[in-house]
């Protein structure tokens, strides 16, 4: 054991070692998606910023991949994380897991670079196979497709035989069918059909039955870990409310993907199915809050990382009004027919994807932080606590602003382009040069610089947390026994 607040690997068992390579590019790489971002808000007040160097189409690609990439990568350290601990074993097969770390990152640099340096190809085969394909967060070229799945095969492999190898928990079991649904389907982006209808339905089934059912459960899986570790929550309360979100996720989430089939030329029944689903998401997000809720109350809040625990609550209540009732308010058709499309989209997936994904993973960064410190102290009075407070306090203000922002540009834009002018072409042109809308953007604009502030503060916070403290962990506990 190397000393307390000293950084050192020696500290982590193999598993966690290996999740640690993928923390290290996931933070960089959500300080990418932020940069894009910003300079996608920018062409929105500037039109011509940049204009055929960078422009809007690339940034707002390099912005939504870099997304993925990172979350991706960060619930891949999640698991990695958690499985030798949880499973009891080694991981199986971990220089196999190591050696995929490497592939599957030199490949996500070549796909970012071509994106950057080449931008577009001829509307041929070859530009799907090497420059990108051109589906909306899906966009990388089929030789790096090919490439995820051998990767995903492998990280896979990794977490199954583990768990076979040593034992089967609750949260492993779940975690394991889980990784085999999010990996199957991800097969359905793969290939192409000329017919935009066809090509939109199948390209659902990557984007919608990810983030609404199987990025719910595994998050809902590495959660229910961390509220474990955090707050010593016993195994059988958290895993009996695993077993109920599971199931209330996938009987509402797997039908709901009919609210992207309203208008694609899909038949007229899903106008009922997407509707009726959908409209039930919300009860298993209702019943995350409460789960997290329940639990921290039996605890009295009393945790062994205030950082995590905190952003293990952000991610219910971020889950529940980003996708719950954000999601909810354009989800029937009768509203999405004025809303589709609309900044109103843009005011749910900012908020969804932060308060469901980014929360979660920036509690791993923390949990991680924290071992990799030789467990430290780190719940009241953490010897430069401002910080994680401020980071978080300015990512939620930045958030929530720019959500707030794109809420009234979508609103406008429903009035305006939809409701009044009867979504002619004109109409459309019409809502987006409106001073509502415009004020809305530069609103989003200095939303997103708070934002940006909040990550370089949570980054300075993540390198340097625990490095001047002379507590251990340990010391909770022996003050404070844990009730059950
Ligand atoms: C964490 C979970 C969720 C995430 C990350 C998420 C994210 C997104 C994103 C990014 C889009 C835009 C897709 C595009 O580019 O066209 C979208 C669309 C949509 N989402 Fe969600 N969502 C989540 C959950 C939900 C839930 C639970 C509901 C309903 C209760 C919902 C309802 C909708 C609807 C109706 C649309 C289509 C909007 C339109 O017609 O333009 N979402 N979502
Ligand atoms: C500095 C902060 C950010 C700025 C300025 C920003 C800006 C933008 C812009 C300009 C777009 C393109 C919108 C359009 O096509 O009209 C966009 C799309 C998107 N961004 Fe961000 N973004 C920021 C941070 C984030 C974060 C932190 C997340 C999630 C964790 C996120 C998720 C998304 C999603 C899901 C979309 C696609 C929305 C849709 O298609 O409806 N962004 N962002
Ligand atoms: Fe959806």
């Amino acid at each position: 054991m190397a000393a307390l607040g000293v950084f050192d690997t020696a500290n982590l068992n193999s598993g966690q070692k290996l999740a640690m390579k993928y923390f290290a590019v996931a933070l960089p790489l959500f300080g990418a998606q932020i940069l894009f971002g910003l300079l996608a808000g920018l062409q929105y007040l500037i039109p011509d910023f940049l204009f055929q160097v960078l422009d809007f189409s690339v940034n707002r690609t390099v912005h939504l991949n870099a997304m993925i990439v990172w979350m991706l990568y960060g619930f891949i350290g999640g698991v990695y994380w958690m499985l030798e601990d949880e499973a009891q074993h080694p991981v199986v097969g971990l220089w196999l897991g190591k050696l995929i770390f490497w592939i599957l990152t030199i490949a996500v640099a070549i796909v970012v670079l071509v994106y950057l340096l080449i931008q577009i190809g001829p509307a041929e085969m070859s530009t799907i196979w090497f420059i990108m394909e051109g589906r909306e967060y899906i966009e990388a070229p089929r030789w790096a497709d090919i490439g995820i799945v051998v990767s995903v095969l492998v990280f896979f492999f990794n977490v199954a035989a583990t768990f076979s190898k040593g034992r089967y928990t609750g949260i492993g079991g779940v975690l394991v069918l889980d990784l085999l649904a999010l990996f199957g389907i991800y097969l359905a982006g793969m290939f192409y059909t000329p017919n935009i209808s066809v090509d939109q339905f199948w390209w659902w089934w990557v984007i919608h039955l990810w983030v609404e059912a199987t990025w719910e459960v595994l998050v809902g899986c590495i959660m229910a870990y961390m509220l474990i570790q955090t707050l010593g929550v016993r195994r059988k309360i958290v895993e009996t409310w695993l077993y109920i979100e599971v199931a209330l996720m996938f009987g509402s989430g797997i039908l709901g993907l009919g609210h992207h089939y309203f208008w694609i030329g899909t038949p007229q029944y899903w106008l009922t199915i997407g509707g009726f689903f959908s409209a039930l998401e919300p009860i298993p997000l209702v019943a995350m809050v409460v789960h997290a809720v329940f639990d921290s109350g039996v605890h009295k809040l009393r945790n062994s990382n205030h950082p995590a625990l905190a952003w293990t609550i952000g991610q219910a209540a971020g889950n529940f009004f980003g996708a719950g009732v954000w999601g909810f308010m354009h989800t029937l058709p009768q509203i999405n027919l004025y809303t589709h499309g609309t900044q109103w989209t843009a005011s749910h997936g900012h908020l969804a994807f932060f308060g469901a994904y980014s929360t979660a993973v920036i509690a791993f960064f923390y949990l991680a932080a924290q071992k990799s410190r030789g467990n430290v102290w780190m719940s009241g009075n953490i010897v430069g606590g401002w910080k994680w407070k401020w980071s978080m306090a300015f990512l939620w203000i930045g958030m929530i602003g720019m959500t707030m922002a794109l809420l009234i540009a979508g609103y406008e834009q429903s009035q305006i382009e939809r409701a009044v002018g009867g979504s002619t072409w004109m109409a459309y042109f019409e809502a987006q040069s409106h001073p509502w809308f415009m004020q809305a953007m530069t609103w989003r604009q200095i939303s997103g610089y708070i934002f940006g502030l909040g990550y370089i503060l949570l980054v300075w916070d993540l390198l340097t947390i625990g490095k001047r403290e002379t507590r251990s962990v340990s010391e909770l506990h022996a003050e404070q026994p844990q009730p059950a």
